[in-house]
């Protein structure tokens, strides 16, 4: 394997996405992963799939078992001051949808339709570097293992679908990237239990103590988030301790949360992050490792799967016509959607965290804040249409 139309590096939900895409089109690929194919295809990450994203997986012919196990949800509830409004999609935006469909099947699925397609990906590559990215021929180095010498991949583009903690973003000069970020002082606490979830739709609450969010995986499977310190030791958490918080910043009248064994936990980090701009030579950069999003607006998997959406498109036009025009404005296509992705990010999270640093009148013009967006139409529908997702380019 000594060269390639386009090396991708990462096989997360861009990477794979992408080499599906430009296999659809007749450009070839290889996909590089750092991973084992069982550490990526394991990992508890996102959960919600616009529409855009389920169509574009239809679309592949890698929706079938999505079809089959996801579910179909037409509305979301925010929970203030103990009671509930639900935001219903359908009725807003003429009849989107959700699906809940965890990441981690998402990826079993593209990898197996690419392995079937006996197209490849290599996991478990070592010492992963991009080179020559400026020139007509950049290049992937990697070992296939430790023991295996370094090999070369020639490409005429790279694709770099690493995440944010990749070797693509860190091989472009400093100074030619620009970095916009916000943190936030705090993180969210994530468990997936093995109870039937307590609402058939999603729950956002704030609540003095925090926020919360119950979601789930399946209708055995829930997943549910607590807002906690960011520096949190997962260990100060006993299982009794998570359920007890659960249950008082979910507590609404009439409504009991269902309670099972806990499979797995963790903390995620929550940061608003941008790379400006995308592209570098010939390296493009595609989701996690261009930008992140804070998680409380389900939007960090859907946004790398509208990028490398509108980066497949660029390829393909370059080799039917062999014009750069796509290529170059690439990573102003995608900017404008991340902005707006950004923003709604950012507003889902500001208006339903507790911020220490809130005095009294932060809290009730947060209330006041939901109170509009669960009785203005025109609120409600605002929020809508983002969280079911903005439409394409
Ligand atoms: P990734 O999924 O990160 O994929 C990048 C891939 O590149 C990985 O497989 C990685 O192993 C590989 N890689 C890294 N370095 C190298 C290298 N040097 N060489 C080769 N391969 C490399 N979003 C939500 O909407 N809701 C959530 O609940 C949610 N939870 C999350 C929890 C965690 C712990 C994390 C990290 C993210 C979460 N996200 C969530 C965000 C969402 O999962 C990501 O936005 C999405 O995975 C982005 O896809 P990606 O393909 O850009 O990057
Ligand atoms: C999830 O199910 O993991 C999930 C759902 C909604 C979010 C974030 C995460 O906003």
């Amino acid at each position: 394997m000594r060269r390639t139309q386009v090396g991708i590096v990462g096989a997360g939900p861009a990477g794979l996405v992408l080499s599906h895409l430009l296999y659809r089109q007749g450009i070839e690929s290889v996909v590089l992963e750092s991973r084992t194919r069982e550490y990526v295809q394991e990992r508890v990450r996102a959960g919600v799939l616009e529409q855009n994203t389920v169509d574009l997986l239809t679309d592949l012919g890698v929706g079938e078992r999505m079809r089959r196990e996801g579910l179909v949800h037409r509305g979301i509830e925010l929970r203030f001051q103990g009671r509930g409004h639900r935001i219903d999609f359908d009725e807003l935006t003429g009849g989107r949808a959700i699906t809940i469909y965890a990441q981690a099947e998402v990826i079993k699925d593209l990898i197996d339709a690419r392995l079937a397609a006996g197209q490849p990906i290599v996991f478990e590559a070592e010492n992963v570097s991009v080179h020559n990215l400026e020139g007509p021929r950049p290049s992937i180095q990697f070992r296939k293992d430790k023991d295996s010498e370094p090999e070369e991949l020639f490409c005429d583009f790279i694709a770099g679908c690493d995440g944010f903690h990749g070797v693509c973003r860190p091989s472009i000069p400093n100074e030619a990237l620009t970095v916009y970020e916000r943190g936030y002082p705090f993180a969210w606490l994530g468990i997936l239990a093995e109870a039937p979830p307590s609402s058939e739709e999603l729950v956002y609450s704030h609540h003095d103590r925090g926020f919360a969010l119950l979601s789930m995986r399946s209708r055995q499977l829930s997943r549910l988030y607590l807002q906690c310190p960011g520096d949190e030791n997962i260990n100060d958490w006993p299982d009794e301790r998570i359920w007890q918080e659960l249950r008082t910043r979910l507590a609404c009248d009439g409504w009991t949360l269902t309670e099972g064994p806990i499979l797995q936990k963790g903390i995620t980090e929550m940061r608003s992050w941008v790379v400006e701009p995308m592209q570098f030579g010939r390296l493009f950069l595609a989701g996690d490792s261009a930008h992140i999003v804070p998680p409380t607006g389900a939007k960090g998997l859907n946004l790398a799967v509208a990028d490398v959406r509108i980066l497949a498109r660029a390829i393909a036009e370059f080799y039917s016509s062999g014009s750069c025009g796509l290529l170059d404005t690439y990573s102003d296509t995608c900017l404008r959607r991340v902005w707006k992705v950004q923003r709604f990010s950012w507003w889902m999270t500001s208006m339903l965290h507790r911020f220490d640093s809130d005095n009294a009148f932060d809290r009730r013009r947060q209330l006041g804040e939901l109170d509009y967006v669960t009785s203005s139409r025109a609120a409600a529908q605002s929020l809508a249409e983002n969280y079911v997702g903005l439409p394409m380019e």
